[in-house]
């Protein structure tokens, strides 16, 4: 008899958010967390899906579009197949997030919300300053649009919060949602004596 309390339910958290809102920076602290829970994670980042989904994509709208519909068709296997995923792009158009939310499995939108200004004073890439100089034409924010989510699952404030608040609001949900297994210990799988002839086992091979 197979005995397992594991839940394993595949689910994207997506974040959407402007450049240098934070939706990197909170991916890799969640991804710890959540594995830490025992699953596997995948993120898709937005520069390594470019790199890797979409080299000839720029960032007419069109393109974008086209970019998000990629990184979700991706989160789309590998949610059913009951992986963690984290897709961390700007996905500015409410359309294009509307249509990943359709076609994944528990989706869970996260609006990482920064005001401008911060994004500009962070400047992590040093992106904004040369957009705002206009040597970037259609910068999310500066020159080409953003469209706030209407009704996100969390909104994440980074100006207003840490990283390590932000990843507990998330963590907090996913457990309301039933998507990670309960922190509580696992009652355990083996009996004791099952347990021993494991050992015993993995003694005699050699293992332990
Ligand atoms: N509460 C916070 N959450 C996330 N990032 C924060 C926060 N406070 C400050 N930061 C900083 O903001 C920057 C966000 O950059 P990044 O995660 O690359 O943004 P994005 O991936 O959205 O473009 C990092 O330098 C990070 O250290
Ligand atoms: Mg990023």
């Amino acid at each position: 008899m197979v005995e397992s309390t594991k839940v394993n339910k595949g689910f994207t958290v997506w974040f959407t958010g402007l450049s240098g809102s934070g939706k990197s920076t909170i991916s890799c602290l969640l991804e710890k967390k959540v594995q830490e829970r025992g699953r596997n994670v995948e993120i898709l980042d937005d520069d390594v899906a470019r790199t890797n989904l979409g080299q000839y994509l720029g960032f007419s709208k069109q393109d974008r579009d086209i970019n998000i519909q990629r990184i979700a068709f991706v989160c789309k296997l590998l949610t059913r197949n009951g992986v963690a995923c984290i897709s961390a792009a700007i996905s500015p158009y409410r359309e294009a997030r509307e249509n990943a939310r359709q076609e994944i499995e528990n989706f869970v939108e996260v609006y990482v919300k920064c005001p401008l200004e911060i994004c500009v004073e962070r400047d992590v890439k040093g992106l904004y300053k040369k957009a705002l100089k206009g040597e970037i034409p259609g910068f999310t924010g500066v020159s080409d649009p953003y469209e706030e989510p209407l009704n996100p699952e969390i909104i994440v404030e980074t100006n207003k919060e840490t990283v390590e608040e932000s990843v507990n609001k998330i963590l907090k949900k996913l457990d309301e949602l039933g998507y990670l297994e309960p922190r509580t210990p696992a009652t355990p799988v083996y009996t004791p004596d099952e347990e021993k002839k494991v050992q015993e086992r993995l003694s005699r091979l050699g293992y332990i």
